[in-house]
């Protein structure tokens, strides 16, 4: 089913609802090597195979969650495209704020783009990115979403929560979707700017579950242990060390709270 979302410029305005796929992120790659332009959005309402970051997969239950990928073809540097997954991660959190502010629940960023709600897991984001001739061709965001589920499975069990878990009552996937790409489009325009973060990482800091907190950087190099300071106009993450300032890249070192997942 074709859908455009109403209150946006150009964010899912092409949209195309499934009721089942294997995964959004596989349907929206497919649409872009077809010619899908800038902003083309795929939803579903359940996926067979959802995939997470490091290979892992991402729990799609029918009707319980949000599924969805987003085309975008920046120009901007390869090196460039991994800041729009904290970009995507901003926006997610706004979104969530701006539904449940009035629960006293409020969501933050666990770097670089989980979104936690009372510290579990309630958002997780996939950025792919697909280059030809070594420029970016175009960028897939993938966007998971815990809505009303009441439960998980067993794996995820101590780590994951849902909106309706935190705050209680009936939230509206279609609603939390339009709210996401509104903020998205304004959180992308600034990035626009200047090609990095200088201008949101002002506010990228307040929405930090992880700022001021004990962390261990799984480094493939060597764990190591430190507190997090915040995050550069790069996105890297700041971690104090005995051995000094340290700058941690997404990809692939994840960072873990010493206490618990943030
Ligand atoms: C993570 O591991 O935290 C990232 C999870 C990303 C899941 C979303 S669900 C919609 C989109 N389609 C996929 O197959 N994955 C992403």
């Amino acid at each position: 089913m074709q859908f455009s979302i109403e209150e946006t410029k150009w964010a899912g305005k092409a949209g195309y609802h499934y009721e089942v796929l294997d995964s959004t992120n596989k349907k929206a790659k497919e649409l872009a090597e077809a010619g899908a332009p800038h902003g083309t959005l795929v939803t579903a309402d359940e996926q067979l195979a959802g995939v997470g970051r490091r290979g892992r997969s991402w729990s799609s239950e029918p009707g319980q969650g949000i599924y969805m990928s987003l085309v975008l073809r920046p120009d901007i540097a390869t090196d460039k495209a991994s800041m729009l997954t904290l970009v995507s991660a901003m926006a997610v959190s706004k979104a969530i704020y701006e539904m449940i502010k009035d629960c006293n629940v409020y969501p933050f960023i666990k770097w670089p783009n989980d979104i936690v709600l009372r510290g579990k897991k309630v958002c997780g984001i996939l950025t792919e990115m697909f280059t030809k001739a070594g420029a970016i061709d175009y960028i897939i965001i993938g966007i998971g979403v815990n809505v009303h589920n009441r439960e998980f499975p067993e794996d995820i069990a101590q780590t994951a929560t849902s909106i309706e878990l935190e705050i209680g009552e009936g939230v509206s996937r279609e609603r939390i979707t339009e709210l996401i790409w509104m903020q998205f489009e304004r959180y992308y325009d600034i990035f626009m700017e200047t090609e990095d973060l200088s201008l949101l990482q002002e506010e990228y800091q307040k929405m930090s579950a992880n700022k001021g907190r004990k962390v261990t950087v799984l480094d493939p190099a060597g764990e190591y242990e430190g507190t997090a300071r915040g995050i550069t106009a790069l996105g890297e993450l700041i971690v104090d060390t005995p051995e000094g300032q340290k700058y941690v890249s997404a990809g692939e070192v994840s960072v873990r709270g010493i206490y618990g997942y943030v």
